[in-house]
C-alpha cells in the first residue's frame, strides 16, 4: 500500500462556485467579499481546503471557464486586493485555497486570441489551432462537448480554429513552447502569491493528435474523442509543468481527466510519475450514458456504482491516491441523483456523506451538499442559464426530434444548473444569498433546507457532515487504512471495511428506501457514526448508514 504521508491526503476539500455562493455587494452575483463573509462558516464546518471555480477575468460564456485574463479578477467577483485578503484570512484560519487552472482553452476575448486572429503574422499566430478549410468546409467533422462543430471560421485569418467547448473557448496550441511558457509563468505568479495548488480543467485534452481526419459519426457530428483524449504529448507536457513549476512548491494538484480509466489515471497521477497528485475521474458521473449521452432518465445502478468505486479503490491503492466526490458544478445534486430528495431526503443525504467520507482518498464537498441541497426543479427553459443545457435543448429538440417534455425532464435530472442555484443560507428572501434578484433562481425549498436551520438542529445533515469531517481528522484509519469491499454482489447495500494496524472500520450503507436484511450487522459492536440512533438487529433501514469500529 502507498501510505506516504501528505497533507493533501489528510485534507477535506470544499468546492466553491463563487457565482452562486454568497453575494457580498448586492448585485445578485456571488463574489469574493461573499466568500470572505462565510469563512467562519467554513471553519465551523471543519474543511481544510477551498477549491474555487474560476475567479479570473472572463466574459462568462461558460461562467468563468472562458478566461480572458488569467492575472486579473473577474469584475463581478471583486479585486485582486480582495483576493489577497481572502487568502490571508483563510490561511489565518488554517484553510488553504486552490484555484481552477483553465488552460486547455482561453476565452475568445483573451489578448492572445485577439492577436492570433490578426491578418498580419505575429508571435501569437500559432497560439491556437488553426486549419484551412477542406473543400470549402470545416477541416473535419468533429463535434464539441457543448454540441455543434468543433471548428469556427475566422474571416481575418481565412481559417478555422479548433474549440472543444463553445466557439468562445478556442483551444490553446500546447505544441507551441511559447504557449507552455506563458502558462507556467502565470502559474508561478499565482503560486508566489501563496495559493496552495490547482484543480486543472479538462487537463487530459491539452494534447491533440496529428491526425486531422473525420471522426466516426455520432449524432450530427464526428466523435472528436480519439483525437484529443489523453493525446500523444500530454504526459510530456505535464512532466515539464511538474519540473518547471509544481515540484517547486508544497501544493496540491488535481487534474480533471474526462473519460479516463484506472490505467490512464496511473499515468497522470501515479506516485512515481512526477505529474499530478490526483485526478478527478468521472466514471461514476458518466454512468448510464445512452444514445444522447447523459440526456436520459436512466436510474442509478448500485451494483455498477460499487464496481466503479471498487475498481478505483483497488486500482490506485499501491500507486496513487483517489479523489472522492458525489458532485460538482457540472453535475446534478448528489442527494437527488444517488439518494432520495423526497421522503428520505435527510436520511439519504447523511448516508451519502458517510458512505463517501469513510473511503480511501481525499473527499471533495460541493457547496450546498453539506446541507443536502437538491436539484433545482426548474420547469421552464427560461430559468436555465447554462450554455451546455441550452445548446443541448436546441440540438436534441429542434434537430433530433426529442419531445420538449422529455428534454425538460432530462434537464431537471442532469442539467448543470441543478448545482448552480444559490447557496441556501437562511430562511430570508432569496435564501439569504443576495438582497437583489439572483442571476439564477434560488431553489424554492430554501425555507426547509438552509444553513441557519441546520446549525440549530443537532441531527441535521450539516452536523452529519461536520461529524464525518472531524472523524477523518481524528482517525488515521479513515485516511490511510486499507480498503476492502464487502457484500460485493448486493444490489442494495454498499459495504466495505477499512483497516490500519489493529483498527478496523466496517461501513454499511443501504441505498434503497426499503428494509434490507444484513447478517453482518451487530447490536453490540461500537458504532462510530450512523444516521439512525438505535440499532435494529440484522436489518438496515431505509438509507441507513452505520460504521462500526473495532480494535483487535
Ligand atoms: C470542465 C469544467 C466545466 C467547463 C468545461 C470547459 O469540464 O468543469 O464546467 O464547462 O471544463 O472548460
Ligand atoms: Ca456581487
Amino acid at each position: 500500500m502507498n501510505n506516504e504521508k501528505k497533507w493533501w491526503k489528510e485534507a477535506v476539500v470544499y468546492q466553491i462556485y463563487p457565482r452562486s455562493f454568497m453575494d457580498g455587494n448586492g448585485d445578485g452575483i456571488g463574489d469574493l467579499k461573499g466568500v470572505m463573509e462565510k469563512l467562519d462558516y467554513l471553519s465551523y464546518l471543519g474543511i481544510d481546503v477551498i477549491w474555487m471555480s474560476p475567479i479570473f477575468q472572463s466574459p462568462n460564456h461558460d461562467n468563468g471557464y472562458d478566461v480572458s485574463d488569467y492575472q486579473n479578477i473577474m469584475d463581478e467577483f471583486g479585486t485582486m486586493d480582495e483576493f489577497e485578503l481572502l487568502l490571508e484570512e483563510s490561511h489565518k484560519r488554517g484553510i488553504k485555497i486552490i484555484l481552477d487552472l483553465v488552460v486547455n482553452h482561453t476565452s475568445d476575448e483573451h489578448r492572445w486570441f485577439q492577436k492570433s486572429c490578426e491578418d498580419k503574422e505575429n508571435p501569437y499566430w500559432d497560439y491556437y489551432i488553426w486549419k484551412p478549410a477542406e473543400d470549402g468546409k470545416e477541416p473535419t467533422n468533429w463535434g464539441t462537448w457543448f454540441g455543434g462543430s468543433a471548428w469556427e471560421y475566422n474571416e481575418n485569418r481565412k481559417r478555422y480554429y479548433l474549440h472543444l467547448f463553445s466557439p468562445h473557448q478556442p483551444d490553446l496550441n500546447w505544441k507551441n513552447p511559447s504557449v507552455r511558457k506563458e502558462v507556467y509563468d502565470m502559474m508561478h505568479w499565482w503560486l508566489e502569491k501563496g495559493i496552495d495548488g490547482f484543480r486543472m480543467d479538462v487537463i487530459n485534452l491539452i494534447s491533440k493528435s496529428e491526425d486531422f481526419s473525420d471522426g466516426k459519426l455520432d449524432g450530427l457530428y464526428g466523435n472528436v474523442r480519439p483525437f484529443c483524449l489523453n493525446g500523444p504529448h500530454v504526459h510530456e507536457y505535464l512532466k515539464e509543468m511538474n519540473e518547471k513549476v509544481l515540484s517547486q512548491y508544497d501544493i496540491m494538484t488535481i487534474g480533471e481527466a474526462t473519460e479516463i480509466m484506472v490505467e490512464d489515471a496511473k499515468e497522470f497521477a501515479g506516485t512515481d510519475r512526477n505529474e499530478l497528485d490526483m485526478v478527478f475521474q468521472l466514471e461514476h458521473m458518466d454512468m448510464g450514458k445512452g444514445q444522447y449521452g447523459k440526456w436520459n432518465d436512466a436510474p442509478v445502478d448500485l451494483k455498477e456504482l460499487k464496481d466503479i468505486f471498487q475498481r478505483w479503490q483497488d486500482g490506485l491503492c499501491d500507486v496513487g491516491w483517489n479523489t472522492l466526490f458525489w458532485s460538482n458544478h457540472d453535475q446534478p445534486r448528489a442527494v437527488s441523483r444517488f439518494g432520495d430528495d423526497g421522503a428520505y431526503w435527510e436520511m439519504s443525504a447523511k448516508m451519502l456523506a458517510i458512505c463517501l467520507h469513510m473511503m480511501r482518498g481525499t473527499p471533495f464537498i460541493y457547496q450546498g451538499e453539506e446541507i443536502g441541497m437538491t436539484n433545482a426543479g426548474f420547469s421552464d427553459l427560461q430559468e436555465y442559464r447554462d450554455v451546455e443545457s441550452l445548446n443541448a435543448y436546441h440540438e436534441l429538440v429542434d434537430e433530433l426530434g426529442i419531445s420538449h417534455e422529455d428534454m425538460m425532464k432530462y434537464l431537471r435530472l442532469k442539467g448543470r444548473d441543478n448545482a448552480r442555484t444559490p447557496m441556501q443560507w437562511s430562511n430570508d428572501a432569496e435564501a439569504g444569498f443576495t438582497d437583489a434578484v439572483p442571476w439564477i433562481s434560488v431553489n424554492r425549498n430554501y425555507p426547509e433546507i438552509n444553513v441557519e436551520k441546520q446549525k440549530q438542529e443537532e441531527d441535521s445533515v450539516l452536523n452529519c457532515y461536520r461529524g464525518v469531517i472531524a472523524l477523518r481528522h481524528e482517525k488515521p484509519v479513515i485516511v490511510y487504512g486499507d480498503f476492502n469491499m464487502l457484500l460485493e454482489d448486493s444490489p442494495f447495500i454498499f459495504a466495505y471495511e477499512r483497516t490500519l494496524d489493529d483498527v478496523r472500520l466496517t461501513v454499511f450503507c443501504n441505498f434503497t428506501n426499503q428494509n434490507v436484511p444484513c447478517e453482518l450487522l451487530s447490536d453490540t459492536e461500537h458504532v462510530l457514526i450512523s444516521n439512525y440512533k438505535e440499532r435494529a438487529g440484522k436489518i438496515l433501514r431505509p438509507y441507513e448508514a452505520v460504521v462500526y469500529e473495532k480494535m483487535n
